[in-house]
């Protein structure tokens, strides 16, 4: 059997390899405090649900058109202009199974064997595995621990070449909890404005989980790149249904019908059901969805100031999304032989910082997507390393 020698630039997350140990070692008898995980820990709020049941029972059992139902690209245009004050067309809007489609798809219009991706390192793993899986030249923009782990827009200056297709920017940042301000994206759109070659994808996943009262410094709000960018949203997270498989997407003109063309090649549409209760997460209420944004803020307090705390941890202060990204240098050990320790000998499930990039040796990734109970009873194990 010879199969395609692209497929050998695959990548894969290796988060979901320590959650498979973990739960290896539960089914073992092991008590295990699960830090690895990349999903909020509470189950979608019943309204939700509820709208998924009626959507069965009223007979949305079929295919839906590949972009999406228009009653969801519509709550989702309105749910834009709630947030952004922006007029975003339901024509542009695309709903997927899940955001990460988005990924695959932009890397594959934008990735070819004369052209250069940058990503960034810390980042998100699928994005280097697709940029390499599509032939494109991976170019990580490294997030510096200096920086609070923001974009460095000098850096990114120097980055960007005429082979440059596609920038990734991740606000707020899957593994390190970074959040870069509005004056912060100003300068960012500042530079992007110079290169109209470049398209950009930005990856807003977590726009919903964001502390200290900041609000979305969303790349929509900025007209002057809007013909040459995408945005990555979804249900996942804000409204923790990780498993329905929804995700919304932001396309420009210019882009929106091959995208589409895509989602027809690959999964026809997105889940019927899924987009019923989708509506329902957008415009029923949000009681839950601010009670659990303000239980993850708690908590990222709460795991900065104990971390800290621990003599071989140095943590910076995360901004959004539910992970912090500590330094763990002090230990003398590099994050794959600590988090190995805190699994193995002390039944924490945590992942190292190189499964989100080759120079992140030093840290790790924690997930407080868990209770206080359990996360203090986590970093108590901790303190033995
Ligand atoms: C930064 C980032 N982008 C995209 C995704 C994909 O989200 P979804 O589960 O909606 O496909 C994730 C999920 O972990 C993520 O962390």
């Amino acid at each position: 059997m010879k199969v395609s020698k692209r497929i050998f630039n695959l990548e894969t997350e290796t988060a979901f390899t320590v959650l498979a140990k973990a739960n290896k070692l539960k089914l073992e008898g092991k008590d295990i405090i699960n830090l690895g995980i990349g999903q909020p820990d509470f189950p979608t709020p019943l309204n939700i649900v509820e709208a998924g049941i009626k959507a069965l029972k009223d007979g949305h059992h079929g295919y839906t058109p590949s972009n999406g139902i228009i009653e969801l690209r519509e709550a989702v245009s309105k749910e834009i202009y709630r947030a952004y004050k922006e007029n975003i067309s339901p024509e542009n809007i695309l709903i997927t199974p899940g955001g990460k489609p988005v990924i695959f798809f932009a890397t594959l219009i934008f990735g070819d064997s004369d052209k250069e991706i940058i990503y960034p390192d810390p980042g998100f793993p699928i994005y280097r595995s697709m940029i390499k899986y599509s032939g494109a030249k991976p170019v990580p923009m490294n997030l510096k621990e200096e920086n609070n782990f923001e974009i460095d827009i000098d850096e990114l200056s120097r980055l960007i070449n005429d082979n440059t297709s596609l920038i990734i920017i991740n606000n707020p940042n899957n593994p390190t909890g970074s959040f870069m301000n509005e004056q912060k994206i100003i300068d960012l759109v500042n530079l992007l404005e110079k290169y109209s070659h470049v398209t950009i994808l930005s990856d807003e996943i977590y726009s919903n989980i964001i502390f200290d009262k900041n609000t979305m410094p969303s790349l929509l709000k900025f007209e002057s790149i809007r013909n040459r960018l995408i945005v990555l949203e979804g249900w996942s997270k804000t409204f923790c249904m990780t498993g329905w498989r929804l995700g919304w997407s932001f396309w420009p003109n210019k882009l929106i019908d091959i995208a589409n063309k895509l989602c027809v090649n690959d999964h026809s549409c997105p889940t019927s059901i899924s987009q019923y209760a989708g509506i329902e997460a957008l415009e029923g209420p949000k009681d839950e969805i601010h009670k659990i944004k303000n239980e993850f803020e708690k908590r990222r307090n709460f795991v900065h100031e104990e971390l800290n705390k621990l003599p071989n941890i140095n943590c910076f202060k995360p901004g959004g999304a539910f992970y912090a990204f500590p330094n763990v240098s002090k230990s003398n050990l590099t994050g794959k032989e600590y988090a190995d320790i805190a699994l193995e000998k002390h039944g924490v499930a945590i992942v190292p910082g190189t499964s989100f990039g080759d120079d992140a040796k030093e840290f790790i990734r924690i997930s407080y997507a868990n209770s206080i109970e359990n996360i203090e009873k986590a970093i108590k194990r901790l303190s033995n390393i």
